[in-house]
């Protein structure tokens, strides 16, 4: 019997070029296609560039503006009720400028995912790329990791590596790191869909690595 394909709600404020590679995933040819599909890109931002990008990309898209909403847990029961109306089983955040309420995190309870441009705990926060240039590391990196309450402190997936280099700027740091998110991401949520993730309190096992 053909497996139905997992759902997937993807979060974003900006530009959504990691939203793009899970989409891309997706599609025919793609590490994802016939097990996920995305369900709902959903913006708290009116203006975030991401939304025509998913729009062209044939996704359904919401915008559920942050600033229409009195608390943080208002806006959330908000975005739980359009993940909901799109059955949505995994929830990603790609540069979701965010943070998420306790409420939506144990509505999706080791069901919400980030993507972080170091390696984390190394560089919480904004502006990772150009932390890691500043303290002059000679390795930074990526992470997904599913997302707790705090700010990028929750449980690791997956890492990659990326060498720090002589002469880098926070652009061309992030533009490697980048490439790096959009590979990762995808195959994290693969491994979601594959059943092979398990939360063990801080640790992630990863079945059949
Ligand atoms: C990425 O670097 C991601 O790791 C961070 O925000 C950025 C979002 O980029 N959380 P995009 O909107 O996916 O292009």
């Amino acid at each position: 019997m053909a497996r139905v394909p997992g759902r997937i709600g993807v979060l974003i404020s900006g530009r959504g070029s990691n939203m793009v590679a899970l989409a891309q995933a997706c599609a025919p040819g793609g590490t994802l296609h016939g097990r996920t599909v995305i369900a709902v890109v959903v913006s708290n931002d009116p203006g975030a560039a991401g939304l025509k990008g998913a729009a062209d990309l044939g996704c359904a898209t919401a915008v559920v503006d942050h600033r229409e909403s009195r608390t943080r847990e208002e806006h959330d029961a908000r975005v739980a009720a359009v993940l909901d109306e799109h059955r949505v089983d995994l929830v990603c955040l790609a540069g979701y400028m965010r943070l998420v309420s306790a409420s939506l995190i144990r509505r999706f309870a080791g069901r919400v995912m980030n993507i972080h441009p170091s390696l984390l705990p190394a560089f919480p926060g904004l502006h990772a790329q150009r932390q890691a240039i500043e303290h002059g590391v000679r390795w930074s990196g990526v992470t997904v990791h599913f997302v707790d309450e705090g700010l990028d402190t929750g449980p690791i997936i997956l890492q990659a590596p990326v060498r720090v280099e002589e002469g880098d700027t926070e652009e061309s740091l992030s533009a490697r790191i980048l490439a790096e998110e959009h590979r990762i991401y995808a195959e994290a949520v693969r491994c979601f869909f594959d059943g092979r993730l398990r939360i063990e309190g801080r640790k992630v096992r990863i079945a059949g690595r």
